[in-house]
């Protein structure tokens, strides 16, 4: 790996320190544990265990009081930070794709640095994670190898984290996403901590359209800033294959209200119709595919490096 560039200057929200108490899944939303898949893709009978390795239900805050405290502050954070201002401002610098130089798979091993201690239902390094994901779809869907892919780097932004990539705090790279620019809807987790959100009273940005237009299309929305948005724009600025849908996964995956709620419906287009019935297939692996069987990774990397040699170029920019 190269590193490129220091660390960006990144304004005074960053003088609060990281809240290392969440992760991308502590979403806090009751899960009902049931998915209706849509007709037109194709079903595999992958069977939702009830608990996960800790022996828990899914997403159970209920279950620690105390990590349900962290969730509510970390979402307190984000909610408060993640302006307009401040997802365009990310967007414009993380775009340059001028923080490193590095493979696919050089970025998963990376992603083994973080580890998400506060992850109710995953205390495994992240390549199990991306890998119990992307095997569980392989073995339902064996046919769809871009599903595979996309399963295998849908977290590597998260390396955001990291200090090579500007070490941004826990808000601006996990949790639930949304559109900025319009009215945070009610869907959203913790949706009281909006109104410390300078936008939540700026005129052009409290509508429910705001600076978008009915069925716009969710390319033309600004989402808040994390790890989703970044893997999208890396794998766009680099010349990835990967179809619509693939990059759908990629750049929605932590957009709950949409996904599990239905908000935001009347921003989308056709197109973003179609590849959402692919988000909700991919959303149940992401959720429960973590166990404690590790995968092998040495065993089925050869398949993966082959996945990436078709759909990526060797050396990506960051
Ligand atoms: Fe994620
Ligand atoms: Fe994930």
């Amino acid at each position: 790996m190269t590193i490129l560039a220091k660390q960006p200057a990144l304004g005074s929200q960053f003088d609060e320190k990281s809240v290392h108490t969440v992760t991308e899944e502590a979403k806090g939303v009751v899960l009902n544990g049931e998915f209706s898949l849509p007709k037109e893709v194709p079903h595999n009978g992958f069977t939702t265990p009830a608990i996960n390795s800790f022996g828990h239900s899914f997403r159970n805050y209920d279950a620690e009081s105390e990590r349900q405290k962290g969730v509510e502050e970390f979402y307190r954070r984000q909610h408060i930070n993640q302006t307009y201002d401040f997802v365009k401002k990310m967007r414009e610098h993380y775009k340059k794709l001028d923080e490193a130089e590095m493979s696919i798979w050089e970025c998963c091993e990376l992603l083994n640095k973080v580890v998400d201690e506060s992850d109710p239902d995953l205390d495994e390094p992240q390549i199990q994670h991306l890998l119990q994901t992307a095997e569980a779809i392989r073995k339902d869907y064996p046919n769809e190898d871009w599903l595979h892919l996309t399963a295998l780097i849908h977290d590597l932004g998260k390396i955001l984290l990291l200090p090579e990539f500007g070490e941004l705090p826990q808000w601006a790279v996990v949790g639930d996403t949304f559109p900025v620019g319009c009215a945070f809807d009610e869907a959203n987790i913790h949706h009281k901590y909006f109104k410390g959100n300078p936008d939540f009273n700026h005129p052009a940005y409290n509508t429910k359209e705001g600076v978008y237009t009915k069925g716009c299309g969710l390319n033309n929305v600004m989402m808040s800033w994390g790890h989703d948005d970044y893997m999208y724009l890396v794998a766009k600025g680099n010349g990835s294959t990967l179809p619509s849908a693939g990059l759908f996964i990629i750049r929605y995956h932590s957009f709950y209200p949409l996904h599990k709620e239905g908000a935001y419906a009347h921003l989308m287009n056709d197109e973003d119709r179609e590849n959402l019935k692919w988000l909700h297939v991919f959303n149940k692996y992401d959720l429960y595919s973590k166990s404690k069987v590790l995968v092998d990774v040495e065993k089925v990397k050869p398949y993966y490096q082959s996945l990436i040699q078709k759909y990526f170029p060797a050396k990506l920019k960051w």
